[in-house]
């Protein structure tokens, strides 16, 4: 196992951090609160899990390793659960105050005070699965019908637990930015509204509820932790979530902030390319990495301003230490907790196990005995037949 993570190709390259604005500008203090007072007041809120890795920190040479296992979130089995269904209450809050004429609130529509009208509003989105759920949890809560649109190599798995929540969903032939370009024009066509996790020029009002909705993982942590974490790793894929998340430590610990690490996967490294360039820039996919939940090859503008100005570090790390991870966590041999998580969830943990074990990556990084990691566990089993391969002992799936 050791062998794996030691021979991993990672790549680093340093972010330019100068902390100003963005992280109170861009996600406003207020924007987090508002998102937090409504979505903890949604019936089945449960503050998801921050599980300590004590035994693998103590292998790695690492004060502590937090883990906050955002599997059980509201039964949807990632973090996303927050963001989709959030944003399609505050796109249906917008549309239904401008409609009635006066300022409706959250509270009336999560009662069912408009579902006639919501009926009448269609939400759409591309997804490569978890923010589809979220969005599609959301719609058949508050009464909306919805679209979702999937790239070719979105699991079957996947798009079942859309269809069992009344989306109708729609797979085409392309990749997942394709599935972008469709749901938007389709949407354009028939008057339907995208809510998208994603933002892009012109368009930030659902991506920022989005990433806002998110803002509840960040309290948790943050509500829970005694000590503030000296480094936080975070994986990629469009950026929503790291954003989210630097900015929330940054709102909450000020000048204490964590070194902000980001992580994606060599086969869509779309962020990491931004870094080297100065400025948001898009990646080609060639090949889909096993970690679904990170194959975009376009950042978030919104998300990129954030990073941009909080992100230290930037790694790429490739497929091959996934499934080694995902086995690591689930089998208890590490002694901690046993945790059961999909190929996105782990990729902050593949990338600080393969950092550890390369003494030059780990001074880059300013790793060593003292370092308190947090890790966001990003989705539990989403698809229990990926998993149920990479237990078995896949390392492709
Ligand atoms: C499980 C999981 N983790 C992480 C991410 C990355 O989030 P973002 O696209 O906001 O960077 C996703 C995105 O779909 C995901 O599904």
């Amino acid at each position: 196992m050791k062998d794996i993570f030691s021979t991993a190709p990672l790549h680093h390259t340093a972010g330019s951090p100068a902390p100003s604005k963005a992280a109170f500008s861009v996600l406003s203090e207020q924007d987090f609160a508002n998102a937090c007072s409504e979505i903890m007041a949604w019936e089945g809120y449960e503050a998801t899990p921050l599980v300590s890795l004590a035994g693998l920190a103590e292998q790695l040479g690492v004060a502590r390793i937090d883990y906050k296992n955002e599997g059980p979130r509201f039964g949807l089995g990632s973090f996303k659960a927050l963001g989709g269904s959030y944003a399609a209450l505050r796109v249906l809050q917008r549309e239904l105050s401008a409609k009635l004429g006066r300022e409706i609130s959250l509270e009336e529509i999560r009662n069912g005070d408009h579902r006639d009208a919501c009926a009448q509003i269609t939400l759409v989105s591309a997804t490569d699965g978890n923010h589809g759920r979220s969005l599609a949890w959301g719609c058949q809560r508050f009464g909306a019908p919805c679209r979702i649109y999937i790239h070719a190599e979105v699991s079957e798995g996947r798009a079942e637990a859309m269809r069992d929540l009344g989306a109708h969903v729609i797979r085409i032939d392309g990749d997942y930015d394709e599935s972008v370009v469709l749901a938007k024009t389709e949407a354009e066509q028939n008057g339907w509204f995208v809510v998208s996790d994603t933002s892009w020029e012109g368009y930030t009002e659902p991506p920022r509820d989005v990433m806002a909705g998110y803002s509840v993982m960040t309290r948790e942590i943050c509500e829970t932790l005694e000590d503030a974490p000296t480094h936080v790793f975070l994986q990629g894929g469009v950026g929503g979530l790291a954003a989210s998340v630097a900015a929330g430590l940054r709102q909450f610990y000020k000048d204490a902030s964590p070194r902000v690490v980001i992580v994606e996967p060599d086969l869509a490294a779309c962020l990491f390319d931004s870094a080297k360039a100065g400025k948001a820039t898009t990646f080609a996919i060639a090949e889909e990495t096993i970690m679904a939940g990170l194959s975009c090859g376009e950042p978030s503008e919104m998300a990129w301003e954030i990073l941009s100005e909080e992100a230290a570090d930037f790694l790429t790390i490739p497929d091959s230490i996934v499934a080694p991870t995902v086995r690591l966590l689930a089998n208890g041999e590490t002694g901690d907790e046993v945790v059961e998580a999909g190929e996105s969830a782990v990729a902050g943990l593949a990338a600080v196990i393969a950092a550890r074990q390369d003494q030059a990556l780990s001074e880059t990084l300013g790793l060593d005995e003292t370092s308190r990691v947090l890790l966001i566990g990003s989705e539990g089993v989403t698809d229990p037949a990926i998993f149920e391969a990479i237990m078995a002992g896949a390392d492709h799936v």
